[in-house]
Formats: C-alpha cells, sequence, structure tokens
C-alpha cells in the first residue's frame, strides 16, 4: 500500500507523520529477524525488545525540536512517565511499538502510535504499521485519513452485521470478566477479532474495518493516537460505561454511533444479553 499520497500539510500531525515514517524503518528492518533482542520482561506477555527502545529514540529525537515546550510522555520512559505530574498540560504521548509480542513473533499487526492532546483535547494523532506500510492520522477538524484518504467509520446497525475487536488485559486476574464478556460478544456479533494492537484496532473501527472495540487495562500510549483519530473520523469513544472517554482512564469502547449504546449496555450488564 503506498504512503506517498499524505498530505504535504497535515498540521501538527505532519511532523509526527514524518517521524514515524522515519522510525517505522527500524522495525520494518529488524522483523522477522534475529537482531530483535529481549530488554525486558515486564509480564508474562509483556516484554521490551531493543527495537521499542531504538524506536522511541529516534521518534523524540525527531519531535522534540519540533514541539518545544510539549511533555513527551513515551511507554518505555519512566523518567518522562515521572515527570508526568509536573507536566504541562500540553503532551505527545508516544507508544514506540504498539504489538510487541506481534512483532517478536513475526506476526505484522504492529504500529508506532503517537497522540497530541492539550487541555484533555484532541490535537493530532498517528498510527503507522510500517511492515503494511499503512498510514492513519488527523488533526483535530482537518479530517482523519488512512494513507491519504479520508475515513469514516461504519453504518452496520446490529451487532449480527458486526466485526468487533478486543484485546488480552496483560493482568490475568482479569481473564475471567474477559471471557465472559467474550462469550456473549462473539456469539451476538459476526465475529470478534483479537489481533495484539490496540492502537490499530481504533484505527480499524475508525476507518470502518470493524465495527466497534471494546479493552481495559490499557495505558495512555495504547489509546493517545488512535482516539484523536477515531474521534475526527466521527466514532463514538467512551468509557465501558459510557462515560466520557479519559486518556488516563485506562479503558474504552469505541464505535460507529450506531452500535454505541448496545456496546454499552451489553458491557454493563457483564457480557450477558440484554
Ligand atoms: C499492548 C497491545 C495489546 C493490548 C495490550 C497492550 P504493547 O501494547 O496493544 O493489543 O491488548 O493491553 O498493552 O505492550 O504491545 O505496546
Ligand atoms: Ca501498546
Ligand atoms: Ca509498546
Amino acid at each position: 500500500m503506498s504512503i506517498d499520497t499524505h498530505p504535504a500539510d497535515a498540521g501538527p500531525a505532519q511532523p509526527l507523520i514524518e517521524a514515524a515514517l522515519q522510525a517505522g524503518k527500524i522495525i520494518r528492518e529488524h522483523f522477522q529477524s534475529d537482531r530483535v533482542k529481549v530488554r525486558d520482561r515486564k509480564s508474562q506477555a509483556d516484554y521490551v525488545t531493543n527495537v521499542d527502545l531504538m524506536v522511541q529514540e529516534e521518534i523524540c529525537r525527531m519531535i522534540k525540536p519540533v514541539f518545544p515546550g510539549v511533555t513527551i510522555i513515551a511507554e518505555e520512559n519512566s523518567a518522562e512517565e515521572t515527570r508526568r505530574s509536573e507536566a504541562s498540560q500540553e503532551m505527545i504521548i508516544l507508544d514506540p511499538l504498539d504489538g510487541t509480542l506481534n512483532f517478536m513473533h513475526g506476526y505484522d499487526e504492529v504500529a508506532i502510535s503517537m497522540g497530541y492532546w492539550k487541555n484533555n483535547r484532541p490535537v493530532a494523532g498517528v498510527v503507522y504499521n510500517p511492515i503494511a506500510e499503512d498510514l492513519f492520522y488527523a488533526t483535530t477538524g482537518q479530517g482523519a485519513f488512512r494513507n491519504g484518504k479520508s475515513i469514516r467509520p461504519s453504518s452496520n446497525r446490529t451487532l449480527g452485521d458486526c466485526v468487533l475487536a478486543t484485546g488480552w488485559p496483560y493482568d490475568r486476574s482479569q481473564y475471567d470478566r474477559v471471557f465472559e464478556v467474550l462469550s456473549h460478544f462473539a456469539r451476538a456479533c459476526q465475529e470478534v477479532r483479537i489481533a495484539g494492537s490496540a492502537a490499530l484496532n481504533i484505527c480499524y473501527v475508525a476507518s470502518g474495518v470493524f465495527d466497534a472495540n471494546w479493552e481495559w487495562d490499557l495505558q495512555s500510549w495504547d489509546m493517545a493516537g488512535g482516539a484523536v483519530i477515531a474521534l475526527e473520523a466521527g466514532c463514538a469513544l467512551t468509557s465501558l460505561d459510557g462515560k466520557p472517554f479519559e486518556i488516563d482512564g485506562h479503558e474504552l469502547v469505541v464505535s460507529n454511533k450506531y452500535i454505541h449504546d448496545d456496546m454499552i449496555k451489553n458491557l454493563e450488564n457483564g457480557g450477558k444479553r440484554v
């Protein structure tokens, strides 16, 4: 898929796009190679590799001079995270590699994600899969795009016509609840996809590939980029109980607007049919 068609000026998303395209080369060059090295294992399925760290360093190097005074919160940089409480209300939240487990296994469902938020309002978002060369981006007020083409969510109105997506929490004490909700939605919709990148799941809803995505136990960097893109594309985006989405809320439901109430009702009922 060509990515040459992105606009020459996508507003504040533009420098983030340039950084994602540049740092994405690191992911592409290491994909399915023996040069991927584990640097940390935070839980059974939560790893940090040398590629996570290299991508983060390259993106920070590129965007810091372009956004002076904007706090950069990056997943693999605890120093930046510590400074968060003192942070200005203007921040770029970076996940250098969303889908690290996929990447380690040579599965190409991976993305760089960046979300630029000011006073809890979305400014710009970029989510880029460098293996597929698939680029999603949005600047608030200027539209949401996939590889240069305007995107919008689907128009399906009943769950039975929908493909839904979700993810696995790293915290396995939450698996019972996952299975309960999943068991319901799997029966109610066409099928449920669990492909291992929260950022891409959100963008697939924004572009009408999936009809909705729900997930909890997420961090701000999993959601920050995709959330900007989904809002600008015209999606409904809330917490699992239908309250306003919060970047630090650790959960989301994103959907085409038509099935959002159904999603919330079913989630509120612990996944039981209502
Ligand atoms: C993870 C992925 C996964 C989601 C996890 C995330 P990471 O991000 O987005 O799909 O289920 O909750 O933490 O660790 O690969 O950046
Ligand atoms: Ca992530
Ligand atoms: Ca990550």
